[in-house]
Parts: structure tokens; sequence; C-alpha cells
């Protein structure tokens, strides 16, 4: 499922949103390899005295983060000021994210921080949205939502792993479906009619929550507002 463009591009992404974060900060940090790139440059950044906490999205982000050395901390305890997080594809500063299932805890980090920063490189980039949209689903309610994910126009697959028999497991215990709905003219309208089916966890379709796209191109970073 996944795509994306250079290494070079996705650490110029990541290092300039890093970049942003102040003495003091809490972070949410995203997962894939893009975020990986903020990840290593904190760890870089505290090893220099730079005083942050983390608030990990995901088993691979908070391992990336302990080996970085970045002190962590969970929404129990502190409310993110800026998370940092990778999509699959971006369109008018809306996402479809989950290329790594972590989508369920990465919009929870996501949406609760002050702000939010897109890391992306123009492989992502779309006019309308069309990427596969992953959606977390309890494992006994997989063949019902996706009867309702038919209904409602998409083509559902469920993940399977690489190197183990059998689906994709997140790390929540769960599955995920990769929904093809085509061109998606409308994010927010087929994210609230996905939600709404029993058994949905979350789905990847993040609309108006980005404050900032980092776009990392083979010779700099375009940064903005959508
Ligand atoms: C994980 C995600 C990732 O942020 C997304 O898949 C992008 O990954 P990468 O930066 O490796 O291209 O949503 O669930």
């Amino acid at each position: 499922m996944k795509q994306g463009g250079s290494t070079d591009a996705k650490r110029r992404a990541g290092e300039s949103a890093a970049e942003t974060v102040e003495d003091g900060m809490v972070v949410g940090l995203g997962t894939g390899s893009t975020a990986a790139h903020a990840i290593r440059a904190l760890g870089r950044a505290v090893d220099a005295g730079l005083d942050v906490r983390g608030i990990p999205t995901s088993f691979q982000s908070r391992q990336l983060a302990r080996e970085e050395g970045i002190p962590l901390t969970s929404l129990e305890e502190a409310t993110p000021d800026v998370a940092i997080d990778g999509a699959d594809q971006f369109a008018d500063g809306d996402l479809v994210k989950g290329g790594g299932a972590a989508h369920a805890r990465e919009k929870v980090v996501d949406a609760a921080a002050d702000r939010f920063l897109a890391v992306v490189d123009p492989t992502k980039e779309a006019d309308v949205l069309d990427y596969p949209v992953p959606v977390e689903v309890l494992p006994d309610a997989r063949t019902t939502v996706a009867e309702r994910l038919r209904a409602l126009g998409g083509t559902p697959a469920l993940r399977a792993a690489e190197r183990k028999d059998g689906p994709v497991v997140t790390d929540n215990g769960n599955l995920v479906l990769d929904c093809d709905f085509g061109a998606i003219p409308d994010p927010g309208g087929l994210g609230r009619d996905v939600a709404s089916i029993p058994g949905v966890v979350e789905h990847g379709l993040f609309v108006g929550l980005v404050d900032e796209v980092h776009l990392g191109t083979d010779d700099g970073v375009d940064v903005f507002e959508p």
C-alpha cells in the first residue's frame, strides 16, 4: 500500500517540521518513514540540549523515540503542542493516512495537538483524494463492515501481512480493510459515513486537521498552510 518519494525529500520534510519544535514542548510523534526523519532530528536536538517530551502514535514511533533518547509522555499526562506526521496522500490539506496501520492512534494524537504539521513529498500530492482509505475494524465486524463499505460504493480488501500468514493486526489488536472509493470529492461526508458503521474503530481520512504542510522536494522544502 505504501508509496512515496525520495529519501532526501522525506528527510527535508521531516527535518523542517522538527526545526519548529521549541524548548519545553510536547510533541506528537507520527508513524512512517517521513515522520521517522522528524523523530531522528528531534533526537539529535535532544542530544544538543533541547527539552521536549514525545507522545508516540505507534509501537514503531515509540521504539524509535526510545532509541533516539526522546523522553516520552502520554495523552493522560500532557497535551501535544505540536504533532508531526506523514500521509499517504494529501489534497487541499486533507489527508489519507494509515499506510502503516497506525491511523487510529495517529488521529487521536494529531487531533489533540495545538498544531498538526503534515510532512509529505510531491508523490503524495493530488487534486482530489483517491487513495484507498484504510479502515480499522474490530475483527468480529470484518464482514459486516465490508458489506456496509460496499454499500457506500467502496471496494474493501483485507490488508494482508507480509512475512506472516494472514492479516495485518494493528497495535490495537484489530484488522484493516483498505477501501477503494475511487475519487473522493467530499472527504468529510465520506468520513462521517464510514465512521458511523458499527465495528469501525477509525478510518484514515483526516479532514480539516492539518495546520501546516511541510512538503519536501529534491532541492528544498515548501511550507504552507492549506
Ligand atoms: C502510518 C501513516 C504514515 O504516516 C503514512 O503511511 C506515510 O508513510 P511514509 O512517510 O512512510 O510514506 O499514515 O499509518
